[in-house]
């Protein structure tokens, strides 16, 4: 399929090539060095304080801090149904049981905190929060409802890195933050990700379960610090390669560019689109905020699949973010879960459509979009 205007593309040029190859060439392509570079730069970006580990994925980084907090087999923890379903399922692969919160409203989908308090248990040990296409969930009463209950707090930055909000940088406002590097994402390795946290325990255990428990890692023996390694736990290849970790030090060094570029498209959309068609998340944050989805909510009667269809015959590709998690096979069958758990996001997964948002995106590409969206919405 050649499409015209693509929903993503990847932000990589000449600096990427010449850092990967600088590693090739220093032919050490697993975790090291890199990584570690990676890691401490990931840190001053995030305001300097905490620490990182860095991981093969956003799921990798979900699950690794789930571990991390001791989150296990008979624990419940709040995820957002509209949300990627990694969320879930890490949840379930620590033996823990995740419990679907609704979304605020059709204009801002990210977790609604009365519903959540609603579906707390005794069992509830944590809540994970997604700022969804880089719109900041209500962490105020979110941080409250957790010191209300005493539970622990995960961020799920994957679409929104570095967003500067009322409560302090995402990804460090709950006890961890969790990122993604997919190749689509703000900040890109390819595959990769990374557990930020503040809690140097915390932080030692993601850092042991991502690489098997080992005591020392193969960089460390490489480079003469250490010879044999211990077993203290049951851990996971969860390691990044240095080769990912050289293309995201050139990515941490240019992000905020592609930032700007983001928020300058959305404004674009928003005025071609306004009163026209349904726009949520109407306080789109201040410039250099990583946005990294479009939506729009299209009108209840409209055949969605159809228009897809049109715009795909038009060369433009979308996309819906996302059906909800709790209507999927796997939990309506383990967990019961079923229509009307989470009537918002219901509405919102029927309705949402996800227009084209990159830093390679042209404004003429933008008018374009919309002038097919509106043209083709009528039909
Ligand atoms: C909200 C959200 N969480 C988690 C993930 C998982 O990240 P990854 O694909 O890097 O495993 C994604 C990925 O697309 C995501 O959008």
């Amino acid at each position: 399929m050649e499409w015209k205007v693509t929903l993503y593309a990847p932000s990589v040029g000449q600096e990427e090539i010449q850092a990967v190859t600088e590693v090739l060439k220093l032919r050490w392509l697993s975790m090291g060095e890199q990584t570690e570079a990676f890691e401490r730069e990931f840190v001053q970006s995030l305001g300097g304080k905490g620490g990182a580990v860095a991981v093969s994925s956003g799921t990798a980084a979900l699950h690794t801090a789930l571990h991390a907090l001791g989150i296990g087999p008979g624990d419940e923890v709040l995820v957002p149904s509209i949300t990627f379903v990694a969320c879930a399922a890490v949840v379930c692969l620590t033996g823990a049981r995740p419990v679907f919160v609704d979304s605020i409203s059709l204009d801002d989908f990210t977790l609604d905190p009365a519903d959540a308090e609603r579906k707390i248990s005794p069992c509830t040990k944590a809540v994970l929060v997604v700022h969804y296409g880089g719109y900041s969930a209500r962490m105020g009463e979110i941080m409250e409802l957790a010191r209300r209950f005493g539970l622990r707090v995960i961020e799920d930055v994957a679409h929104g890195p570095f967003v500067d909000t009322p409560w302090g940088m995402s990804g460090t406002i709950g006890d961890v933050g969790c990122f993604s590097f997919f190749a689509t994402k703000n900040v890109t390795t390819a595959e990769g990700g990374m557990v930020y946290a503040a809690d140097p325990t915390l932080l030692e255990r993601a850092r042991l379960f991502r690489s098997h428990y080992m005591s020392a890692s193969s960089w460390s023996k490489h480079t003469g610090r250490s010879t044999f390694y211990d077993i203290d736990g049951i851990g996971l290849n969860y390691r990044l390669s240095d080769l990912a970790a050289a293309i995201g030090r050139v990515q941490l060094s240019k992000h905020r560019q592609g930032r700007h570029v983001r928020t300058a498209l959305v404004h674009r959309y928003r005025q071609r689109l306004h009163g026209q068609i349904r726009l949520p998340f109407a306080q789109v944050p201040p410039e250099g905020a990583g946005l990294h989805i479009m939506p729009v909510m299209l009108p209840a009667k409209t055949d969605r699949t159809r228009l897809m269809e049109r715009l795909k015959e038009t060369g433009i590709q979308t996309s819906v973010h996302y059906l909800p998690c709790h209507l999927f096979r796997y939990y309506r069958e383990h967990l019961g879960t079923s229509e009307g758990d989470c009537p918002v996001a219901e509405e919102i997964a029927a309705r949402q459509l996800s227009l084209p948002l990159h830093p390679e995106l042209r404004v003429d590409e933008v008018d374009y979009v919309c002038d097919q969206l509106l043209m083709n919405l009528e039909k």
